[in-house]
């Protein structure tokens, strides 16, 4: 596939890393309820082949899906790296015998994420590690990080990481890190439906900092609405393809990391690339986002 195809490439700012704007989320290979190993693991590792085969550069993760497992089937599939490939992780939570989600933030646990990735990606040095805030569910709260940040500066001083980036954090959060380091991306909680973030982007590419949506397709409950449907059927596209389309659209500061389990999933994602969208699509479009 051409690198026009995957959306055309973006360089994280102040690094030397270059991405297709089209890349992958890799938490839908764990088990469900991202615990665990999934029930196909040979599907998984075919996903993760077929995605890098077809020129994605970009893989988004973190340990603590599976929690494990995830970063276990990535290096199972792909390890030896191909030169390029630039995988990015995230830590501020660990997984506990009962599945939830817990808060992971001392110096200690921070340090201690880093070194589970490394060991469990086979790297010597993560690319780019987001903090992760853990706020109230899929959606940020205000909160002071400048501790937690600084932390990831040291850890990234000894070598073990390379840029940080943000996530699921608020714009005077974005603002507190920048006090204290670069920050390379803030991945967040944002779609068709869901555009919350609608200011913070617009500022983001103002800075070249890229703003990496989670839950692009809705997440674990995929989109549905009358209006995306009628614009993808005139388009002969699906859509999925037009949410994904949307946010190429939307702002060039914009990276994608659609998830899926499913290998005719992940072509027909890849896919969303070529699909255009008109004034009058987006105009349509717009009537989607909740007030
Ligand atoms: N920073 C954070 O807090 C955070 C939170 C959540 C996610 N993430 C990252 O963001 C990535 C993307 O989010 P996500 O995977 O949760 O949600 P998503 O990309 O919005 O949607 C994934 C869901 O859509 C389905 N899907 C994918 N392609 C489809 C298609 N073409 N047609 C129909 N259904 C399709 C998937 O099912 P199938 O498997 O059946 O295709 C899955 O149920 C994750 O993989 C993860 O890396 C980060």
């Amino acid at each position: 596939m051409s690198e026009a195809k995957l959306g055309g490439r973006f360089t994280f700012p102040k690094t030397s890393l270059t991405v297709q704007r089209m890349g992958y989320g890799a938490m839908q290979l764990a088990g469900p309820g991202v615990w665990g190993p999934p029930k196909d693991p040979g599907a998984a590792v075919a996903v993760l082949r077929e995605a890098v085969a077809a020129g994605v550069n970009h893989i988004d993760t973190s340990d603590y899906y599976g929690p494990h497992v995830t970063n276990q089937l990535i290096r199972k599939a792909l390890y030896p790296y191909p030169a390029g490939l630039v995988i990015v992780s995230k830590l501020g939570a660990r997984r506990p015998p009962d599945r939830s989600w817990e808060r992971a933030i001392s110096p200690e646990d921070l340090a201690a994420g880093v070194h589970d990735n490394l060991r469990n990606l086979g790297l010597d040095a993560l690319d780019i590690v987001n903090y992760r805030v853990m706020g109230s569910g899929h959606g940020p709260e205000e909160g002071a990080i400048g501790e937690q940040i600084s932390v990831l500066a040291d850890l990234r001083g000894k070598g073990l990481i390379r840029h940080i980036g943000l996530s699921n954090v608020t714009a005077a959060q974005v603002a507190e890190a920048r006090a204290i380091t670069d920050v390379v991306c803030v991945q967040n909680n944002y779609n068709l439906a869901h555009r919350n973030d609608d200011a913070l982007i617009a500022n983001l590419a103002r800075q070249g900092i890229a703003y990496v949506p989670f839950f692009p397709l809705g997440g674990f409950t995929p989109l549905e609405s009358r209006t995306l449907s009628a614009v993808a059927v005139r388009l002969g596209a699906t859509p999925m393809q037009v949410a994904l389309a949307w946010l190429l659209q939307r702002s060039p500061n914009i990276l994608l990391i659609p998830g899926t389990s499913s290998v005719a999933h992940l072509r027909e994602n890849l896919a969303a690339a070529q699909v255009t969208l008109s004034p009058e699509h987006l105009a349509e479009l717009e009537g989607i986002a909740s007030p």
